[in-house]
Parts: C-alpha cells; structure tokens; sequence
C-alpha cells in the first residue's frame, strides 16, 4: 500500500477547499440543483480493470456523449459541492490519473493496488488521505462514496440521498433501488419491522434472500469517524474473499447507530457498466436524457433517437436538426441553424441561420446564412464567413471563404483565401502540394475562377479577376485579367467519317452533314 501519486498533486484546488466546477451546469445537459448537506469528502472508487469490456483501454475511460464514464459520475459529484474528491486508482492508474489531471480540477488521488474489496478500496483512501496530512476531523463529516462505473447517477439524486441522511439522522444511508431483475446486485436486508438491517451480496445470498427485489446501488453516504472506525472491523470471511463496504452497515447497526436505505426512483440511474452491452444501453439512456434538456431549451428534432449530441455542446433556441445528425465535441450552433440529415459536426461552430445538409465537418467555422452540402467535407480551419457557400462534393480544408463566396460544385479548397463575392467554378482544385510542401493560394474579390481551373499554389489570383474554364493557372493573374491556360483548339474536320467508317458516330456525322448541306443549298438562301 503505496501512495505512488501523492495526493493534492492533480488540480489547482487545495485538499479540502470546496470543489466546484466553477461554471453553472449546462443548459441541457443537466438540471441539478446541490442540496443543503454538503459531503466532507467524495469518494469515487475506480480502480477495477473491467474485464467484460475486453477493452486495451479501462473501463471507466470509456466515453459516453464525449465524457468518459468517470466524467460523468465525478460531474453528477460536483454538484453535490464536496469539500474534497477523491478518486480511487488502480488498474491503469496512469492513464486514469492523466485523464483526471488534464481533465478535472481539484481531485486527489489514491492508489489501491491490489482489488482486495469494495471496503478495502475505501479504507486504504482513507489511510492514505491521513498519511498524507489530511486532518482526520476533516473527515468526520458525511462522506459519499460512489463507484466509478456508473455514469448515470445524477446530481440531484445525491443531493436528495445527502439531505436524506441528514434529515434522518442516519449514520449510514445507502441508495437503493428496485429492480425488476436484481440479480448480481447486492440485496437489501429489512427485518419485520420492515427496518434496514444490512446488505448481503448475491452469491453469499441465500434462495430467500435472492427474492428481494431491492438492491444496493452502490452509492452511500457514512458518517465519516464511523465509517473510519468501522472498516477496521470488516473481515474477507465471504464468497468471494473480499473485504466488502457493504459489511459496514451491519457493524453500524449492531453498534446501534441508525441505518436507511434510501430508494431511487428511476432505475436507469443505477445501471453500471461491465459489458458493451451495458456501455450502449447507458449511452441511449444518456443520449434521451441530453436531447430532452435541448428539446426543452427550444431546440426541434425531427428524430431523436437518431440524434447524438455530446455533453460540450452548446445549442441555440430555434435550432432544427434533422434526422441522423451527430454533433460532437465542444460544437456551438446558433439560432435558426439547419442540420442534417446525415450530418456530423465535431467542434465546430455554425452561424444563425447556416444550414449544413449531408455533410461532414471538423474544427469548422460556418459562418451566418452559410450553406453547406449536400456530401460537404469541412476539414480543420474551413471558415465559411455571411452567406458563403460550399455545395455538393467540395472538399475544404485550413481556407478561408469570404462573405457571399461560393464553391458550389465538385471542388478541392486547401490552404487558400477566397475573397468575398467570389465563384469558384465546378471542378476546380486548389492545388497545394507540390509533394514536399503546402502552398497557399489568394483568390481576390468578385473573382471568377471558370470550371474545372488548376490553381498550382502558391499562386494569386487578383481581384475581379477571371480564369478560363480548363485552365491551368501557374503564374499570378492581375486584377480584372483573365487568364487563358489551355492549349488552343484546333478542329479536325471529317476525321470521324475517314477513320471510324460505318460506326454509328460515323453515320451521326454523315447525317448532320447531310442536313446542314442541304439547308445551305442556294434554294433556302
Ligand atoms: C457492489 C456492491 C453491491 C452492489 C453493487 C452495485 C460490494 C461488496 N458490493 O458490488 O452490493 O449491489 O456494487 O453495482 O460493495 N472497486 C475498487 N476496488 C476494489 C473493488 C471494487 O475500486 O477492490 C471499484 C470497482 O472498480 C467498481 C466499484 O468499486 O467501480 C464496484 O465494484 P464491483 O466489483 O463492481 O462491485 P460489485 O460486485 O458489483
Ligand atoms: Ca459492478
């Protein structure tokens, strides 16, 4: 029992100064409001592997709605506004304690390095806390401690279940819920008084015992000198070896301290993540509940089992979205937005009244009354400024499309400045690689680059300038030029006729030949 991440090194609030995550919760993504009991301490415990995920990767990283699993539980804990909040590490600890420092402020840490038990998990934080300096009368109020693998806990639950534990004196408050399938889930033990006597884990149950229906979710609230008192007490004497938290509210009540199980109301919340098929069915769950906040904020959608929209996002009032459409990453659409069908936006940013069909687009900036797609891939650094456009199979990347602009067909932008007002003709592409590196190419005002131009970058077109269809421009055009880059036609008159004899083009010419010698007879003049 090591303490190889020393705890206070991750984020900037000191032990014990209120954590909070500063900012108000998110329109949409969550409603809570903290009670009036506020924890000592948060203990969120995650140093399982998570073996039925079959994952290289922990389970508790696994994103949901853009947030991994412990994210979101340690964002439902803020709410709860701890004095301090304690991640329990084990398995993968580094990459665990990387994402918590990159990604949480003020949480501590504490390693458990072997899996000895629930309870164990819960009494070598505790030791480690102390170890470290943490004044033991710090942790003499109300701890919760919750598990890691399950993410749809919200705040409000654990403000009720904080304010329950409060409100009934209670030594130990444990969160329970009713299950239609209990089975795996701990068992919540009443006598005949229907009084809360203890928990007892499905494989030390017995056949009795497994027909009760309410279950430990796994989310508690101690009181924190008895819970320290008490776990020193518990024994591995069980099926599975374990030192179980569980056991602490048996030792409580024996001592005669008062214990309540607390009932959830909405099961989902309970639900922890073991297997992929856990993961998914959480991710529904999540996905319901971040598009009913938006629905409720004013935003239409055509189908919301079909939309997916992660927890950075930030979504405007009179926003549509159609059907299909994934919006990830700290993505922002402003009012009277079109999205979709079929559309992904990931970090990017869309003006008033911009629509975005079919599309696929990445760290883009669409600007006001914007139009994008159908089939538009917008790469890093597109920005769309008022009205561009960017139309069907037009591919952009790190450019710039000035006010009114439009690329509407069948295009290549990179690396380029288009100036307002300009059109890029069909087929177009900026070429911007000569095989070694990228080079940019500036495109004027009110140009018009014809179809199917080459812009051999670096290369300026200047403004009001203009292109021939089929060119290939390789030198700079001044303003209000047109630049001609393509051999001159000349035409081989009866060639068809001579070296295709008898083919149907051969006879198509004949015949048009025919007729247009005809009308050029003297008699028609
Ligand atoms: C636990 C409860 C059970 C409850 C269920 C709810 C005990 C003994 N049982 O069972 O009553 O119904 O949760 O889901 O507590 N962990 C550690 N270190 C350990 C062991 C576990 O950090 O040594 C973490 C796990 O990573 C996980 C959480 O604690 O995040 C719960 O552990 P798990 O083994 O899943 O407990 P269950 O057997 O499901
Ligand atoms: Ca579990």
């Amino acid at each position: 029992m090591v303490v190889t991440i020393p705890v206070g090194v991750i984020g900037s609030t000191p032990a014990f100064g209120a954590v909070s995550r500063g900012s108000s919760p998110r329109r949409g993504a969550s409603r809570y409001s903290a009670g009036v009991t506020k924890p000592a301490l948060a203990v969120v415990l995650a140093a399982g592997e998570g073996t039925r995920m079959k994952s290289s990767l922990v389970k508790v990283l696994h994103p949901i709605a853009g947030r991994p699993i412990l994210g979101h539980v340690m964002h439902s804990v803020a709410h709860t506004e701890p004095m301090a909040m304690v991640v329990v590490v084990g398995h993968q600890r580094e990459r665990v304690t990387e994402y918590l420092a990159n990604y949480e402020t003020g949480v501590l840490v504490t390693v458990q390095e072997q899996q000895l038990g629930t309870g164990h998990a819960v009494r070598t934080c505790l030791e480690q806390l102390i170890e470290q300096g943490v004044k033991t009368s710090s942790l003499d109020g109300p701890v919760l401690v919750l598990a890691g693998d399950a993410p749809l806990i919200t705040g409000a639950t654990l403000a009720d279940l904080l304010d329950h534990h409060n409100a009934s004196g209670s030594k130990v408050t444990v969160l329970s819920a009713l299950l239609d399938d209990p089975s795996g889930y701990g068992r919540i033990l009443r006598d005949s008084d229907h009084a809360f006597t203890g928990i007892v884990e499905h494989r030390d149950a017995t056949d009795e015992q497994r027909t009760v229906n309410e279950v430990n979710s796994g989310t508690y609230v101690f009181d924190g000198a008895l819970l320290r008192e008490a776990l020193t007490r518990i024994t591995n004497d069980n099926s599975q070896g374990e030192l179980y938290l569980t056991d602490v509210v048996s030792i409580a009540r024996n001592d005669g301290a008062h214990v309540s199980a607390f009932a959830l109301h909405d099961q989902n919340e309970i639900l922890g993540i073991n297997d992929r098929v856990q993961l998914a069915e959480a991710s529904a769950i999540m996905r319901d509940r971040i598009n009913e906040g938006w629905m409720r904020a004013g935003v239409t959608f055509a189908d919301p089992s079909t939309t997916w929209i992660d927890v950075d996002a930030e979504i405007a009032p009179d926003v549509v979205l159609a059907p299909s459409v994934v919006i990830l990453g700290p993505t922002a659409i402003a009012t009277g937005a079109i999205i979709g069908p079929d559309t992904t936006l990931n970090a990017c940013e869309v003006g008033e009244g911009a629509s975005v069909v079919r599309s696929h687009c990445e760290l883009a900036v669409i600007g006001a009354n914007a139009t994008v797609g159908p089939y538009t891939y917008l790469r890093p650094n597109a920005r769309l400024d008022e009205g561009a456009k960017a139309g069907a199979y037009v591919e952009i990347k790190n450019s710039h499309i000035g006010a009114g602009a439009k690329v509407p067909h069948l295009s290549y932008v990179g690396d380029a400045e288009v100036g307002e007002g300009s059109n890029i003709g069909a087929a177009t592409v900026f070429v911007n690689y000569d095989g070694v590196n990228k080079h940019r190419t500036v495109v004027g005002a009110h140009a018009r680059v014809g179809s199917d131009t080459m812009l051999v970058a670096p290369v300026t077109i200047g403004d009001g300038a203009y292109t021939a269809a089929g060119s290939v421009i390789t030198q700079d055009v001044p303003a209000g030029a047109i630049a001609v880059g393509r051999a001159q036609q000349h035409n081989i008159e009866g060639w068809v006729e001579r070296k295709r004899a008898g083919s149907p083009a051969a006879q198509a010419a004949e015949r048009a030949r025919e007729t247009s010698d005809s009308s050029d007879s003297p008699a028609d003049s």
